[in-house]
């Protein structure tokens, strides 16, 4: 047992029978998958929302019902991982986007009633930014998106494969990691971001969540409501 795999498997206290369940993408969603797909096995009714084509491989192959976002009315909870989980005065932020699905990530979760972040305790930080901050841009003219982000200081890095090319997303964008020490204001840095022609989303998840699970190597969680 490890912290993800705790936080993941704790997850499933929130699933009841018929809803539809939001199903982000990661390692600690994997272990969500894994337990879900059990539950799945033994009767337990749901249907998934995928946030990226990997998690949609993975849950096919786990036998978990799934639905396109498109035809959904409502999701009743989406479970995902974070990057960065910052909690202060009833307010919990976060950085996603470190696997590259931010943008389905955060369309899945602005659907749902109930957002679940599930993390190891190594993600849960006293200011926001030491995880570059993935912006998603369009391919079409983005150096200079680039340009702009580097004139502000925000020392954009081209998201890159390992064989140096450029890594795109499920939506055959680009990635920029922006690097900050610390993000002071979230709030406004995600409106400044929204605003650039050009960006398609960006991973700040600001107030995109109710309940957090955080679990240390010793497999024990810790869950806050908010
Ligand atoms: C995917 O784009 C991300 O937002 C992930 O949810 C996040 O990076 C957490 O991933 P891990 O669970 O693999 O750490």
């Amino acid at each position: 047992m490890n912290g993800k795999q705790a936080a993941g498997e704790r997850a499933l206290d929130y699933i009841e029978d018929g809803m539809v369940v939001g199903l982000g993408t990661g390692s600690t969603v994997f272990y969500f998958l894994q337990a879900l797909s059990k539950k799945v096995a033994e009767g337990l009714q749901v249907t998934g929302v995928v946030t990226s084509i990997q998690t949609a491989k993975l849950a096919e192959e786990l036998n978990i019902p799934l639905m396109d976002l498109n035809d959904v009315k409502v999701i009743d909870v989406c479970v995902d991982g974070a990057d960065e989980i910052y909690t202060e005065s009833g307010h919990i932020y976060g950085i996603k986007g470190g696997g590259g699905a931010l943008l389905f990530e955060k369309l899945v979760a602005e659907t749902a009633k109930m957002r679940i972040w599930i993390a190891d305790d190594a993600k849960v930080v006293s200011h926001l930014g030491a995880f570059g901050l993935p912006v998603e841009v369009v391919q079409f003219g983005y150096m200079q998106v680039f340009q702009q982000l580097t004139a502000k200081g925000y020392a954009p890095k081209q998201r890159l494969n390992e064989d140096d090319t450029p890594y795109t997303t499920d939506s055959g964008n680009y990635l920029l990691d922006l690097q900050f020490e610390p993000i002071t204001d979230p709030i406004s840095l995600s409106t400044e971001l929204k605003m650039m022609t050009g960006v398609v989303e960006h991973g700040l998840f600001n107030d995109i969540t109710e309940v957090t699970i955080i679990a240390d190597a010793t497999g024990s969680a810790m869950v806050t409501e908010i």
